[in-house]
């Protein structure tokens, strides 16, 4: 019953790609890398739950096949792999970037898909909010890790921040990022909100850095996909009112995007031809649309990049080349022993 929702019609293979997906184990992530796989790339699914994500890597294996066309011009389908992640744990984030360093020969797609909504206050081990650091700060960080290796998989690579239109009741609290003065009922809205704002400001400023720096090949997208039937009102009942899960997943079943249409424009980010020569900007329904002014305020977001460098302990240099550098020196001297086994 949904009537809007556009189709991402790129028929761009991804044959010798590789893309690493963040929460790709359910809803628009799974989607995603569903795609991904039928367009022949190596799909690295950086997830928190192995069963879980095992479980989706059989399913969409077993649910994907190629059309009589792609199969008359012998393309294939591609490869998944599970990488651990948990972006509520820095340490995690760093180890997964570190395996995905040693292991893989170039990173060409980068998704920041996972997130959480609505969720309960909670501090994670490394004293965030926990939708701020799930939903931005790991993910600000496993793209700094990840950029060198861009880098040099470049030209054609691309970067794709999953938002949401909610930002437009976003805030970035600077006084209070945790929200711990915040009223208790509007905290878990506050923090959604604002790190889905977040995640458009870390877009436009990325991509500014990564021209100014003149390095080239690297294109950077956020967008909103549309409100979609997926896992992620599973806190609504503790967080909005008891029943609103329930509401979220089958009243409203009718009228919201199933998962499949609910991934396209994260799709359309990265690899459609027409938004090849794109970045830093905002999309909807698979095209670019404009963000309202205060997501777009350059002094905000330059404070926004400061600031989550300061919370990340990482030292805000001038060239963005040697701050790159600096970030590397992050995941320097951590083991990268035991857990390598968990993959494939
Ligand atoms: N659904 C919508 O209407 C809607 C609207 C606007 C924006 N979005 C955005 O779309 C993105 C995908 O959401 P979705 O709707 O597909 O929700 P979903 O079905 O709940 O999927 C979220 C994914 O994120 C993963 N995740 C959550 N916390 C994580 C962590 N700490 N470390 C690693 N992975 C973690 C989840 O893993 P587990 O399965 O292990 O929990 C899951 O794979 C989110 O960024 C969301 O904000 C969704």
């Amino acid at each position: 019953m949904w009537t809007y929702h556009t189709l991402c019609t790129s028929k761009a293979r991804l044959d010798g790609k590789t893309a690493v997906i963040t929460g790709a184990n359910t809803g628009i992530g799974k989607e995603t890398a569903k795609d991904f796989y039928k367009r022949g790339a190596r799909v690295i699914l950086a997830c928190r739950n192995m069963e879980k994500t095992q479980i989706a890597i059989e399913d969409i294996k077993c649910n994907s096949f190629l059309s009589a066309e792609d199969k008359q011009l012998k393309y294939k389908l591609g490869e998944l792999v599970f990488y651990p992640l948990d972006l509520c744990s820095l340490k995690s984030v760093k180890e997964c970037a570190s395996m995905i360093l040693t292991r893989e020969q170039a990173i060409h797609i980068l998704v920041n898909n996972a997130g959480v909504m609505m969720c309960p206050y909670e501090i994670t081990e490394d004293g965030f909010e926990i939708q701020l650091q799930s939903n931005y700060l790991g993910h600000f960080l496993l793209t700094l890790l990840l950029l060198p290796k861009m880098q040099l998989s470049a030209p054609g690579c691309r970067i794709v921040n999953v938002s949401s239109v909610g930002y437009i009741f976003g805030k970035i609290h600077f006084d209070d990022i945790n929200l711990k003065n915040s009223y208790n009922y509007f905290r878990p809205w506050k923090a959604y909100m604002q790190s889905k704002l977040a995640n458009i400001m870390f877009t436009k400023e990325l991509a500014r850095r990564l021209k100014e720096a003149k390095i080239s090949g690297i294109n950077v997208y956020s967008l909103h996909p549309g409100v979609i039937k997926t896992e992620l009102g599973r806190n609504f009942n503790r967080t909005i009112i008891p029943g609103a899960t329930f509401f979220f997943k089958y009243i409203m079943r009718p009228f919201i995007k199933n998962p499949k249409e609910g991934a396209q424009t994260t799709i359309y980010c990265a690899v459609d031809e027409k938004a090849a020569d794109e970045t830093g900007l905002y999309y909807s329904e698979c095209r670019v649309t404009t963000p309202y002014r205060f997501a777009r305020d350059d002094q905000t977001i330059k404070n926004l990049w400061d600031y989550t460098c300061q919370l990340l302990h990482l030292k805000s240099e001038e060239n963005f080349s040697t701050f790159l550098e600096n970030v590397s020196h992050q995941i320097n001297g951590l083991s990268n022993g035991s857990s390598l086994n968990n993959i494939e």
